[in-house]
């Protein structure tokens, strides 16, 4: 039996977690989950918010589904999502958009995929108070790190049957850093001469975005505006409930959605699980479980197609009344 990390998160992370953990149950695929708990709560008993023992266990399993841990705003400790990332070297998060059935939104046809940068820029959390008045953080780009991100964004390209990588930057503006960037993605796309490569500017790029999202594909960028526009994008598709996402390394790969831990409506019951439900299916798909992750997805987009919805779809399924309706559309 594969054996996976299994990290719950806080916030609504437990909540979306047994649900997913009971439709992949009901799939009847049997997985020895190895449950790691992190964040604040961790810190009372074990004096950090991440344990070794965590990154041990993905080093371990090669693999992980991770919910959202919160992360305090301002101050306190950093952030638990950034630092394994950093710690497991996973440094391509890929996060797929792509209209779901029965999920109406602004535009059809949406279908792009946000690959970011997952190790530097400004999340290298390098940040100095120089007085009372003045602050600086550090953005930080290296060619080894921006040249593996674009290598990473035309394979994906060239194994998806993808047509074309786009590189996002504000180069015009930072010359010497965003410049770097993108003289790398000069470089890469040179060796794909069968995909198209595109460049534009961050700001343009949300405008076009808004506008009409289908001009778009493979979109490569450093870390901060990977964040912010696969937010974007996940808006263009119904929202956080639904985004889905992946880390990946050299070594191992941990999927985990888009969403924090939203704490404006944690033990509610009202959470939609699809974000983490469709990033399970791709861990599915990554350990070459296709029959049980279509199985799933299937049984997910029949749900979706009858109206059944969670709360931030405009439906009025509560987490656990959407959970079993997946599961007895998985039988059917
Ligand atoms: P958030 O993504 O948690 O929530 C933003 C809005 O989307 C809220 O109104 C929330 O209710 C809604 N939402 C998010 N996921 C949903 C779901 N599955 N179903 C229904 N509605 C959903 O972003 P926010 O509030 O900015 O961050 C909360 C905390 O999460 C912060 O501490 C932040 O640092 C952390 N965070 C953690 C991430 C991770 O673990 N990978 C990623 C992003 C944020």
């Amino acid at each position: 039996m594969r054996r996976i990390t299994l990290i719950n998160g806080d916030g609504i992370g437990p909540e979306i977690c047994d649900s997913v953990v009971k439709i992949i149950d009901a799939s009847g695929l049997k997985i020895d989950w190895d449950v790691q708990t992190a964040g604040s709560d961790v810190i009372k008993t074990e004096g950090t918010p991440l344990p070794e023992r965590v990154l041990e266990s993905v080093k371990k399993n090669g693999i992980a589904l991770k919910a959202p841990v919160t992360t305090p705003i301002g101050k306190g400790f950093r952030s638990v999502n950034v630092q394994l990332r950093k710690e497991l070297n996973l440094y391509a998060n890929l996060r797929p958009c792509k209209n779901l059935p029965g999920v109406k939104t602004r535009f059809d046809n949406v279908d792009l995929v946000v690959v970011r940068e997952n190790t530097e820029d400004l999340y290298a959390g390098i940040e100095e108070k120089i007085d009372e008045n003045t602050a600086h953080s550090i953005k930080i780009i290296t060619r080894e790190a921006s040249e593996r991100i674009c290598r990473f964004a035309f394979d994906y390209a060239v194994k998806n049957n993808r047509h074309e990588v786009c590189c996002v930057t504000k180069a015009n503006i930072m010359k010497l850093s965003d410049g770097l960037f993108l003289e790398s993605f000069r470089n890469i796309s040179s060796e794909y001469p069968q995909i198209m490569s595109r460049e534009i500017l961050v700001d343009n790029l949300c405008m076009q975005l808004v506008q009409d999202p289908t001009r778009f594909d493979v979109l490569v960028l450093p870390n901060l505006y990977g964040d912010i526009v696969s937010d974007l994008t996940a808006g263009l598709i119904g929202g956080l409930g639904v985004a889905q996402g992946a880390n990946i390394g050299e070594n191992c790969a941990v999927f985990e959605p888009v969403h924090g831990s939203a704490p404006d409506i944690k033990g509610q019951n009202k959470a939609n699980p699809t974000a983490l439900l469709l990033s399970a299916v791709e861990m599915l798909k990554y350990i070459k479980e296709d029959i049980y992750a279509n199985k799933i997805e299937k049984a997910l987009f029949k749900t979706l197609s009858e109206g059944y919805k969670t709360v931030d779809l405009d439906g009025n399924l509560s987490t656990s009344e959407f959970t079993d309706k997946i599961i007895t559309n998985l039988c059917v």
